[in-house]
């Protein structure tokens, strides 16, 4: 990518995740060889560790000689940036330690690698004349600093990137250091390794607090019927269960798991799920699904796959499966894991894949009743999609089976043919009252009715959303003084910040918008959780649109029309809704989908034109006749002096509009 291609991406502050790593060793090594041979010995080192990077989804900002910097969450935002950054930082050590070891340079084999990992707020832009994107802020030092007291081969990383990998990698807490140009102690922590049940799936306990499910009766009793439904026919019947961003599908697929497993039957439950990392990888969900079933580990040895793999195929074959053929086996094999000759998957080896794998459910399924369960299907691979169909709808010798699907709402709006090929249970926010969040967390019981009213009603129904409300109130001191803590205090704390989780997920959705709809959203933000067109409109002609060079010249209905397009767009992706009726005036009003979505555009938004914003929004608001718009108008006047002199370094705070 040319540096004028990066100039698409925006200026913002953000929350990313910025990673460094020092080939120790390097300079006293080079200076023993001829340039030319440290030139070769670089090029080998960085074409394998940038690949590492780049493998879990990193952005490389620079490579400094023998070091490199990289970002995860800026120029976009994962969900899972801060656990792909120290994931990357494991991978590179071992990347650097194989291709060492099997260089012909000598003295290669004593180069190690350091690496630092740290997670904050940071502001993304561009330095130099060539216009290099980068990022900047104290989250960049830190992480810097960890890399300079790493152990060599050891990742370290700071106390806000552990809060996001803790229950995904094995930590040891190392003695706190003095940060350059700091007065406190940072707490550094140095990384064991992967948990070994460490996965994507949220922890069912917040914080430790025991959580119940709470209002999903009836979408459960509607999933037992499809599992009565499944095993009272010969065909494999699917169920869907359709939703929201943490709107508690995966929690309902796991409670329905334990009912089955508890219920006494000869349950077989084989799990898998979709991820973004391997969402074009082919056949990646049946390879977790075989894997599972044939006892297969990541952490075993060669040796052991393959016995594993030749047991399991056994199994089948002794039981009379003829229509195993080998090449096919082959194919699966290569797919879960085992050493082949990278068969190319046409049509034909498709075919036989479908096949095989058909036996092989058939013969799971021949002494228990089989139930396979398939998680976050919106990032589920094409192969694994076209298997799934195509076990639902053969006419081939059938098999009894109950599949459970989990989407988001974005899969089956553009896969709609999946109505027809599973019953579809689709979930809604649920209707929470300070008696639900008490019944979800029993260990709130004492909070006084109007806390829990305030919690319940910050959720908007979301319970990732409410359960992300509640740890961060944990954090902030809940437990050490509940008898202090009032309505009121629990009220300031909750509309002063946004939990650092929701802040990721939400600031993923954003960057998952066209560049149009994300535009809009920005703006929007600058009205409040409740928003007119014309106010956008007139933001969006005040100053440069954020994230983009200066529109000089553009003439003002190609700014509309932008901005007409980039509204559509944000309301198709479900971020926003118009509201019918519209309470002060003849301008369609419209609102965000909830006040954390409107607070973390909000806090995306470069501080140096928020004023202009606010500004061009009062004056919008100043000329209709309406009193209600006086009075915002003031708010939006007050906003603008005052974002004149915000705190750098910090994603700064905005109360929510309810
Ligand atoms: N009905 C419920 N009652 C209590 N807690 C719930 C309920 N549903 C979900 N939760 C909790 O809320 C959090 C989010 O739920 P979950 O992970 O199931 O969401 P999801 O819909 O799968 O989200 P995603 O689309 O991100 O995968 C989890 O901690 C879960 O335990
Ligand atoms: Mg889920």
């Amino acid at each position: 990518m040319s540096p004028t291609d990066s100039l698409h991406y925006p200026e913002e502050r953000r929350l990313a995740t910025v990673l460094f790593a020092d080939v120790q060793g390097f300079t006293s090594l080079a200076e023993q060889l001829d340039f030319e041979m440290v030139s070769d010995l670089l090029k080998g080192i960085w074409e394998r560790l940038d690949k590492a990077i780049e493998l879990h989804n990193g952005y490389i900002d620079k490579h400094l000689g023998d070091g490199i910097m990289a970002i995860w969450g800026a120029p976009f935002a994962g969900e899972n940036d801060a656990e792909q950054a120290v994931a990357a930082g494991l991978d590179l050590i071992k990347a650097l330690k194989e291709y060492c070891e099997n260089s012909h340079i000598p003295g290669a084999e004593n180069l190690k690698l350091r690496v630092g990992v740290n997670t904050g707020a940071v502001f993304a832009g561009y330095v130099g004349t060539r216009h290099e994107y980068t990022v900047f802020g104290d989250t960049v030092n830190l992480a810097s600093r960890l890399e300079q007291i790493a152990e060599a081969s050891t990742v370290v990383i700071g106390e806000n990137t552990l809060r996001m990998v803790r229950d995904i990698f094995k930590v040891k807490r190392l003695d706190p250091t003095m940060a350059k140009g700091k007065t406190e102690l940072v707490q550094p922590y140095a990384v064991e390794g992967r948990l070994s049940s460490s996965g994507r799936t949220r922890a069912q306990k917040v914080d430790n607090l025991l959580s119940n499910m709470v209002g999903r009766d009836e979408e459960l009793s509607k999933l037992k019927n499809v599992y009565d439904l499944a095993f009272g026919s010969e065909k494999p019947v699917m169920a869907l269960i359709n939703g929201d961003v943490g709107i508690g599908k995966t929690r309902l697929l796991m409670e329905f798991g334990n009912l089955l497993e508890f219920s006494g039957e000869n349950v077989t439950i084989l799990s898998t799920r979709g991820m973004a990392q391997t969402a074009k990888t082919p056949f990646a969900l049946w390879r977790v699904l075989i894997r599972n079933r044939f006892g297969m580990r990541d952490e075993d040895p060669a040796h052991e796959t393959l016995e594993k793999w030749q047991l399991g195929l056994d199994s089948i074959r002794t039981k009379g499966m003829q229509s195993l053929k080998t090449e096919a086996a082959q194919v699966l094999g290569e797919i879960v894991g085992l050493p082949g000759q990278n068969i190319q998957l046409n049509e034909d080896v498709l075919g036989q894949v479908f096949v095989i794998s058909r036996e092989l459910l058939r013969s799971f399924s021949a002494q228990r009743r089989l139930v396979l369960f398939f998680d976050d299907l919106q990032w589920a691979d094409r192969e694994s999609l076209q298997l799934l169909t195509s076990l639902l709808t053969t006419e081939e010798a059938p098999i009894k089976t109950l599949i459970v699907g989990v989407a988001r709402l974005e899969f089956l709006k553009s896969q709609s043919h999946w109505h027809n090929l599973a019953r579809v249970i689709t979930l809604d926010p649920l209707d929470l009252s300070p008696q639900m969040v008490r019944r979800a967390y029993p260990d709130l019981h004492f909070l006084p009715e109007s806390v829990l009213e305030e919690v319940s009603l910050h959720a908007e129904g979301n319970p990732y959303f409410l359960g992300e409300i509640i740890k961060s109130l944990v954090k902030g001191g809940l437990f050490a003084q509940p008898a202090n803590m009032d309505s009121q205090e629990i009220r300031n704390q909750l509309i002063s910040q946004i939990p650092e989780a929701l802040r990721v997920t939400l600031q993923a959705r954003m960057d998952n918008l066209s560049r149009e709809a994300r535009v809009v959203a920005l703006l929007a933000s600058v009205v409040g959780r409740v928003f007119w067109v014309g106010a956008v409109l007139a933001a969006a002609r005040s100053a440069p649109l954020p994230g983009s060079t200066p529109m000089l010249n553009v003439p003002e209905s190609v700014i509309d029309r932008f901005i007409q397009d980039g509204l559509r767009q944000l309301v198709r992706a479900d971020l926003a809704f118009p509201r019918i009726g519209t309470k002060y005036s003849d301008e369609q009003e419209y609102y965000f989908k909830n006040s954390y979505l409107r607070d973390v555009a909000y806090d995306l938004l470069p501080n140096r034109n928020r004023a202009q914003y606010h500004t061009a929004v009062a004056e919008w608001m100043i000329q209709l006749p309406d009193p209600a718009f006086q009075s915002m108008a003031q708010e939006h006047l007050r906003k603008a002096a005052s974002s004149a002199k915000l705190p750098t370094g910090t994603l700064v705070p905005v109360p929510s509009e309810k």
